[in-house]
């Protein structure tokens, strides 16, 4: 019986010290939040994704409590403290920010508590780490595929890196170290320099041939043969460079899924010199996303060849069994050969418009179809009977320059495609 109890007791004192660690912030937040790093969560009642990510976020909470670490976390119902949600800037929920020395952060990744912890601790840290030894810098290697190393003293290059951390930190770490704690086997022609170490490689940023600091680092920042997932790859349209993707089954692959990843592996490490400027390359499970993409469903496994800047995407004009057919493929995309589709035009944007609706009502006609039908008719008769008016009452030789793709054109824009990573 008394055990009962305790167990009772203590699941209550849990859940309290658990909530205790994740505090409920408001419009009075602002004023109260001194110097404090806060990590935040804005949500609305009614959000289910919000509902999801709660247990995480307790976690979460008391996870960063138990390891000593600066960051606060906080949630905020947006729907209650507007004033905040309207500094914050939220637009949608759940959104994950970061504030630190009054600069806000949005966290775009999984809303997985590693992703969330990893975000937390990177942002939550500080903007360049030093690594001061040998053992350092092996450490930080073991940990990290894409490492940024500044080497160097103090210098303008050192300034610059240091502005591109403060808004590149949401999504990689940034380290400094001297030439003397580096491994003897790194050459550098000249300091400073800003080091890239990734796929068992290493090279230096050169702003003759590689431009502004902050978009290569933009640029370079994941490595060059990756497991993509949707959120990957959408913030890989902000490398500029193309994807080349071996899509596979979600869950056990086939044998020809293997044979598909290793051949794409292989090509991204033999080919490195000639493609990584311009291509990165990796696998991806599942293919509801590039069905989005393409609009229509994808064979899997097969390849693809993405550009996210653009929306856009190129299929294998044939069968692609060999590494030699996979580098013909790539060679076409590069060379302009092989057809481009998809892109971000306004007949695209049209289509996407169609097929986003089919999509969202497609699952309705299947459960019901007689709500179904009425949402499809209803909204088309208001419309036929509204233009019907409109023509009746129109003058001839009418001024209005708008025409039905002009009235239309604003809802056919995407959501925008790049979140800002940081706003002040
Ligand atoms: C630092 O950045 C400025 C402006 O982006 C650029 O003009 C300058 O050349 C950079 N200096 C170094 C040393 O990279
Ligand atoms: C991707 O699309 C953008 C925008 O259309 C274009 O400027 C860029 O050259 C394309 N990238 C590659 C590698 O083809």
């Amino acid at each position: 019986m008394s055990n009962r109890r305790n167990t009772v007791l203590l699941s209550v004192l849990m859940a309290l010290s658990v909530s205790a660690f994740v505090e409920e912030l408001d419009d009075t937040f602002m004023e109260t939040r001194g110097d404090d790093i806060w990590l935040i969560k804005f949500y609305a009642p009614w959000c289910s994704f919000c509902k999801q990510l709660d247990p995480v976020w307790h976690q979460i909470g008391s996870e960063l409590r138990s390891l000593g670490s600066p960051v606060n976390v906080g949630k905020s119902d947006a729907t209650a403290s507007t004033g905040l949600a309207k500094e914050f800037k939220v637009r949608g929920y759940p959104a994950i920010l970061m504030l630190k020395k009054g600069v806000k952060y949005n966290y775009s990744g999984p809303r997985t508590r590693d992703g969330i912890l990893d975000f937390a601790h990177r942002v939550g840290g500080p903007l360049v780490r030093s690594l001061s030894s040998l053992q350092l810098f092996q450490h930080a290697m073991n940990r990290h595929d894409v490492m940024f190393v500044y080497v160097g003293a103090t210098s303008q290059l050192k300034e610059n890196y240091t502005s591109a951390a403060e808004e590149l930190i949401v999504h990689t770490y940034f380290f400094s170290s001297t030439r003397d704690v580096l491994p003897k086997v790194v050459s550098l022609t000249s300091l400073p320099a800003v080091v890239v170490f990734k796929d068992g490689t290493y090279f230096t940023f050169d702003e003759k041939h590689d431009g502004d600091l902050k978009s290569w680092i933009n640029r370079e920042r994941f490595p060059n043969y990756l497991r993509i997932d949707s959120y990957t790859l959408y913030a890989m349209g902000e490398s500029g460079k193309l994807v080349v993707l071996a899509l596979v089954e979600e869950k056990s692959l086939s044998e020809e899924s293997v044979r598909y990843k290793s051949l794409v592996e292989k090509v991204s490490a033999d080919y490195r010199d000639i493609y990584s400027r311009n291509v990165y390359f990796g696998f991806m499970e599942g293919s509801d996303y590039i069905n989005g993409l393409v609009m229509g469903e994808v064979v899997v496994p097969s390849f693809i060849v993405v550009n996210l800047s653009s929306d856009g995407y190129f299929l294998p004009p044939g069968a692609v069994e060999t590494e030699h057919h996979l580098l013909d493929f790539l060679n076409g995309v590069l060379d302009g050969s092989v057809q481009f589709q998809g892109g971000n035009g306004v007949d695209q944007r049209a289509r996407r418009f169609i097929y986003d609706i089919k999509v969202t009502l497609t699952p309705v006609f299947s459960q019901a179809p007689l709500l179904g039908c009425f949402l499809v008719v209803f909204p088309i008769a208001i419309i036929v009977v509204f233009f019907y008016l409109c023509c009746k009452n129109r003058p001839t030789g009418t001024e209005d320059g708008e025409d039905g793709g002009g009235l239309l054109a604003p809802s056919l824009q995407r959501p925008t495609k790049r979140t800002d990573k940081k706003s002040d």
